[in-house]
């Protein structure tokens, strides 16, 4: 051979040998597991403001009366009288209202919302009271809305007040848009009146429902499409104590009979109190339900099981008490599934929702952990499964990642009957990403795994340090491969807590952050959407080099086929500080198009977060890239998180 020709042919290999870029070979002929239609939904708490002050559409705080305080958000102005009366004959679960004669003269009284109104512009607002005219007379009464420097907004007069209590409404326009409006309650000469209930709604609430549910938040719910919504939490539904636990049948039939209550959240943090936070439970459990209805979502209650926060009270009802928490959860079944001629059922239907919701899942305890837990557990269980055995029951391996008290409970779960173990982890992204292989070579005999709680921690420590960072999504998304990879065991996957109002929240990260007038989706709502919105139908094999992809030179993948939409979906993460080139190459599918799309969340710096003012700064970009004879170049930026979405026959 010529010296030329070796010259030539050297230059050749080398620079083939540069071109060659590793590749990401997929399967797509081999399912390797089907993925749950409700794999991937949200965990909905009543924490941070998130249902009052939240998601729930009333802009009155303490509308009833009915707070520790009476009159706390509510403050007073000019001459004349207020008492608070409590008449539990009247109504035992809304015993207070307020009796007010103005000393012929101006006497107002002011209410300042959930860290102020929010109020938009050309919207409208309807405020209904329950009042009686006790004098002969009635005092003049003008209501109105004020803007942050108590300058009118609108005003009206409410007249007509009878002698019985009987329920008044009028409906407002709002001609600004403002953050912390106020309401006002001007009453004026003389005459005696009795009020209760004085609640302000936004006339446009989701579906356009009266009691209903802010708009801008549930549909941020709806765009994630969710498999299913878990409710009503969390440590909520244990409480502080017993007599603070949830306890759905409390929150069900007309608002005004819902009986207040504190929220544990309340006084749960010294760094973070929040001493105006009560339940209303305005947003109780057919709310719920109708929610995950309208949402295409599986409803996902989870019940009290006779233990109230092991990290607080830790109280205990005696194994011999346990019959009418079990009847909850044997009623709830009936109002969520009953006909309308059972007692619960026809509850639903009074409610106004006479078909049934289809309850197929169920929740026994929330981070539950010791035998006693167990104990409680076998007693639901033997009257759930034999009254109802295709409601698939959940347990709880308690609030840790791993562990003792973690180990204990999946070792006696595995003697039961339980279809579901709910996983926690709060842990720092470095945990998310060492863990992405973690269900890989879980024991397949036992339950079907529900990851119900997960957040990447950014900064170890108390919760509020954390935040909404790039990284911690990116770390979320790496660890979410294994999740999708192991879709035949883990079939249910929740990121935790899901809301919080940026003023009045007590932990975080969250995800997704409000204020009185609008919200924003965090990089962590991006990854979940992309899960979720991309969910597949079927695992089917990605390799590198032979080998799972779960965080060698920092790449972490995962490919799904969806059956229906046909289409293959790969998932990647590049988790490096250096860009990356791949050769995806995909073996066994059939007619795939010569475009594929590309969804790409990125941020060159780690510590990057959305904002109110800045919501965009992480969102996902759409692109394409070209597809031939089966094989695609992927570039991936340092920092990624790519979904490839390829259309096949
Ligand atoms: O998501 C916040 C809290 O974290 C939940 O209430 C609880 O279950 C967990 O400890």
């Amino acid at each position: 051979m010529s010296t030329r020709l070796t010259i030539v042919l050297l230059l050749f290999t080398i620079c083939s040998f540069a071109q060659k870029r590793e590749e990401l070979v997929v399967s797509a002929d081999k399912s390797i597991a089907e993925i749950s239609p409700s794999m991937w939904g949200i965990f909905f708490e009543d924490i941070n403001f998130a249902a009052d002050g939240g998601l729930y559409a009333e802009l009155i705080k303490n509308r009833s009366f009915e707070f520790a305080n009476p009159l706390m958000g509510w403050s007073t102005e000019g001459k004349g009288k207020l008492l608070v009366i409590n008449d539990g004959l009247r109504n035992p679960k809304n015993a207070r209202y307020i009796s007010i004669e103005p000393d012929n003269a101006t006497f107002s009284l002011t209410n300042e919302g959930f860290r102020g109104i929010g109020l938009h512009e050309n919207g409208t607002y309807k405020l209904s009271l329950r009042g009686k005219l006790v004098s002969d007379t009635q005092p003049k009464i003008v209501v109105q809305l004020l803007d942050t420097t108590n300058k009118i907004i609108s005003e009206r007069e409410l007249t007509g007040l009878k002698p019985e209590w009987d329920t008044y409404s009028i409906v407002f326009k709002s001609s600004k848009t403002i953050q912390k409006a106020k309401f006002r309650l001007v009453f004026s000469g003389t005459g005696l009146v009795n009020l209760d209930m004085i609640s302000l709604f936004p006339t446009d609430t989701w579906k356009g429902r009266p009691n209903g549910l802010r708009k801008d938040l549930v549909q941020k719910l709806a765009d994630l499409k969710p498999g299913f919504v878990r409710f009503p939490g969390g440590c909520i539904v244990e409480g502080r104590d017993l007599a603070n636990r949830y306890q759905w049948k409390e929150t069900v039939g007309n608002p005004f009979d819902r009986k207040v209550m504190i929220n544990r959240w309340n006084t749960e943090f010294d760094y973070r109190p929040a001493p105006d936070y009560f339940q209303t439970f305005g947003l109780g459990f057919y709310e719920y339900f109708q929610l995950a209805e309208d949402i295409g979502a599986k409803a996902l209650p989870i019940l009290n099981c006779g233990m109230a926060c092991q990290f607080n009270t830790a109280e205990l009802v005696a194994n011999t008490e346990l019959d009418p928490y079990i009847q909850d959860a044997v009623d709830l079944i009936e109002f969520a599934n009953g006909d309308t001629t059972t007692k619960w059922g026809n509850l639903r239907a009074k409610m106004g929702h006479p078909k049934p919701f289809n309850l197929d899942r169920l929740g026994v305890g929330n981070e539950q952990w010791g035998p006693q837990y167990i104990e409680k557990y076998k007693l639901f269980e033997a009257v759930l499964k034999a009254k109802y055995p295709n409601v698939k029951l959940i347990g709880a391996a308690g609030p840790f990642a791993g562990g003792e008290l973690f180990n204990f409970a999946w070792d006696k779960f595995k003697l039961t009957n339980v279809d579901f173990i709910d996983e926690h982890y709060y842990m720092a992204p470095d945990w998310f990403l060492k863990n992405a292989g973690r269900y890989d070579n879980y024991d397949r005999k036992g339950p079907r795994i529900f990851a119900g709680e997960f957040a990447a921690h950014d900064k170890e420590g108390k919760a509020p340090e954390s935040r909404n960072t790039w990284f911690s999504a990116l770390t979320e998304a790496a660890f979410m491969t294994g999740l999708e990879r192991n879709a035949d065991l883990v079939q249910m996957s929740s990121y935790a807590p899901l809301l919080a109002h940026v003023e009045a929240w007590q932990w975080r990260p969250d995800l997704i952050w409000f204020d009185n007038l609008s919200s924003v989706a965090t990089p962590n709502y991006w990854v979940q959407k992309m899960y979720s919105n991309f969910k597949g139908t079927n695992v089917v094999s990605i390799l590198k080099a032979g080998k799972t992809i779960i965080g060698k030179d920092s790449l972490y993948a995962n490919a799904v086929e969806d059956k229906v939409k046909k289409q293959l979906i790969v998932k990647l993460v590049n988790t490096s500080a250096v860009s990356k080139e791949y050769d995806l190459v995909i073996s066994g599918a059939k007619g795939i198009s010569k475009k594929a799309v590309t969804y790409t969340l990125q941020s060159d710096v780690l510590s990057t977060m959305n904002s109110l003012q800045n919501p965009d700064n992480v969102i996902p970009k759409t692109s394409s890239i070209d597809v031939k004879n089966g094989k695609a170049n992927v570039k991936m930026p340092k920092f990624s998180f790519i979904v490839i979405v390829v259309s096949k026959k």
